[in-house]
């Protein structure tokens, strides 16, 4: 075991606010053991790495470096998190034009120092951005992961629970399909501590349409919301990266709604977005195209639509 765990390296590749929020909860979080940074302006990585070597005596052992391209090598999984971030008013598919060039750019100088990283985007929009990065990669598609929705399951889940006042960690659901306006929250699906969501509205009170609206606007505009409040959005999307990334390192077959390439699935083919995967230490082992309402296909097919169109907007 402990000769496993030496080997486990993240590579960061963008240290503004949502790398850094996630470098810094993988220090506190203790299970990798090499961290490298890279920033585009290579002054900041090293501040930042100088930072969070501080942290050093209080944690588990970390190598934690800043330098060039060079940090992706032997990195199990290489993390981009670069490029424009969304401004107040701004959509995430505003940031199309401009990440979609930043990715191109990137993806390339990952693979000529590491042939077989597992590529994890957060840069947004990242469905778009996690197709463009699995083609120009020529990696599998199980090796080219994005965030996806599972920052929006976590905001889901936390909904839920404060309406039912429970623990969030016993609310099980999904938001599927974009991660932005086109998401698709999956009712039909919800359930608490193992009681579908129609069993438990008889027991606890019931969750009538308007409120159930309410939980998917607020889901749905959470960026938005907290954008116009302090500018951006990191810590949430922080610990996202950092659930993905253990449940890659300690390959433990999680099911979480990363990104990743629909072959199929609801009628639904080349673009990339979220569906409940199982992921483990070689990436996406499988998606669980579960059985929804007609309601919510026929809306994960208009989400589909919607990044398709996107992605044919820049030749994609
Ligand atoms: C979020 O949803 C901005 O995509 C980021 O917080």
């Amino acid at each position: 075991m402990q000769e496993n765990f030496l080997h486990k390296k993240v590579t960061i590749i963008g240290t503004g606010m949502v790398g850094m929020s996630y470098a810094y909860a993988l220090t506190i979080k203790g299970f990798v053991r090499e961290l490298g940074l890279i920033n585009r302006t290579p002054e900041r990585a090293q501040g930042e790495a100088m930072d969070l070597c501080h942290c050093l005596p209080f944690v588990e052992p970390m190598d934690i470096k800043a330098g060039g391209y060079e940090m992706c090598r032997d990195a199990q999984i290489v993390v981009i998190t670069a490029g424009a971030a969304q401004r107040e008013g701004e959509t995430r598919l505003d940031l199309l034009h401009k990440n979609a060039g930043i990715i191109q750019d990137i993806v390339p100088r990952v693979l000529e120092q590491n042939p077989n990283p597992i590529l994890l985007i957060a840069s947004n929009p990242v469905d778009v951005l996690t197709y463009v990065a699995l083609k120009v990669s020529g990696l599998p598609s199980s090796r080219v992961i994005g965030s996806g929705t599972v920052l929006d399951t976590m905001r889901f889940r936390y909904l839920i629970s404060q309406y039912y006042n429970v623990d969030a960690r016993n609310v099980h659901g999904y938001i599927l399909g974009e991660h932005g306006d086109s998401e698709v929250p999956v009712w039909s699906r919800v359930n608490i501590a193992g009681i579908p969501l129609s069993e438990y509205c008889m027991m606890c009170g019931e969750l009538v349409d308007s409120q159930k609206k309410e939980i998917e606007s607020d889901v749905r505009n959470a960026a938005y919301h907290v954008i116009q409040k302090k500018d951006s959005t990191y810590y949430a999307i922080g610990l996202a990266l950092v659930r993905i990334t253990q449940a890659i390192l300690m390959n433990q077959q999680s099911v979480l709604t990363v990104g990743t390439l629909v072959n199929g699935e609801y009628g639904i083919k080349d673009v990339c977005l979220s569906l409940p995967c199982v992921v483990g230490s070689n990436g996406i082992s499988q998606v669980l195209a579960n059985p929804m309402q007609q309601n919510e296909v026929e809306a994960l097919q208009n989400s589909a639509a919607v990044l398709r169109k996107a992605l044919d907007s820049i030749g994609w």
